[in-house]
């Protein structure tokens, strides 16, 4: 079982899709360890995309991020990083296949309504800069032997 981070970004809150996303999800299996609203101060903004610091999308990013409320959650699940992250799709989202959430439901590169933890260590660093750990709540559910083979 592996964890990671998505954030659902104000775009995807302003326009109603909040719904929509969780679904995909909550259908495929994943568990839900961690969720929160919040609204995110530019520390958290600044931290969570430092590594884009400098490039020229950078102090939009910034901005879009901390404009409204946005959703943030870890999910566990089977290689859920990558798996996850092909869910969420290519990151601008005209190149986003159809089927991912970025391609179903995305025009721009800076409106493209989730992030998704892209590694271990980012996943476990973006992680630390939403939640504390006493946030988590641990759970098995009955369904879990028909998703997740045994021993995971
Ligand atoms: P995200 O997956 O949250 O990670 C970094 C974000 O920077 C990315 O989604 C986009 O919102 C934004 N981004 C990255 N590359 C570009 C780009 N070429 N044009 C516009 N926005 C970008």
């Amino acid at each position: 079982m592996e964890k990671t981070f998505v954030l659902l970004k104000p775009d995807a809150l302003q326009r109603g899709l909040v719904g929509e996303i969780l679904a995909r999800f909550d259908r495929r299996g994943y568990r839900f360890l961690a969720l929160k609203l919040l609204q995110t101060t530019e520390a958290q903004a600044a931290e969570h995309y430092g590594v884009h610091k400098g490039k020229f999308f950078y102090e939009d990013l910034v901005k879009h991020l901390t404009s409204g409320p946005v959703i943030a959650m870890v999910l566990e699940g089977s290689e859920a990083i990558a798996a996850v992250r092909k869910m969420v799709g290519a990151t601008r989202p005209p190149e986003a296949e159809a089927g991912t959430i970025r391609g179903d439901f995305g025009q721009a590169g800076l409106r493209n309504l989730v992030h998704a933890s892209d590694a271990p260590e980012t996943a476990a660093a973006e992680m630390a800069i939403y939640f504390d750990e006493s946030e988590f709540v641990a759970s098995e559910r009955a369904i879990d032997r028909w998703i997740f083979e045994d021993g995971e």
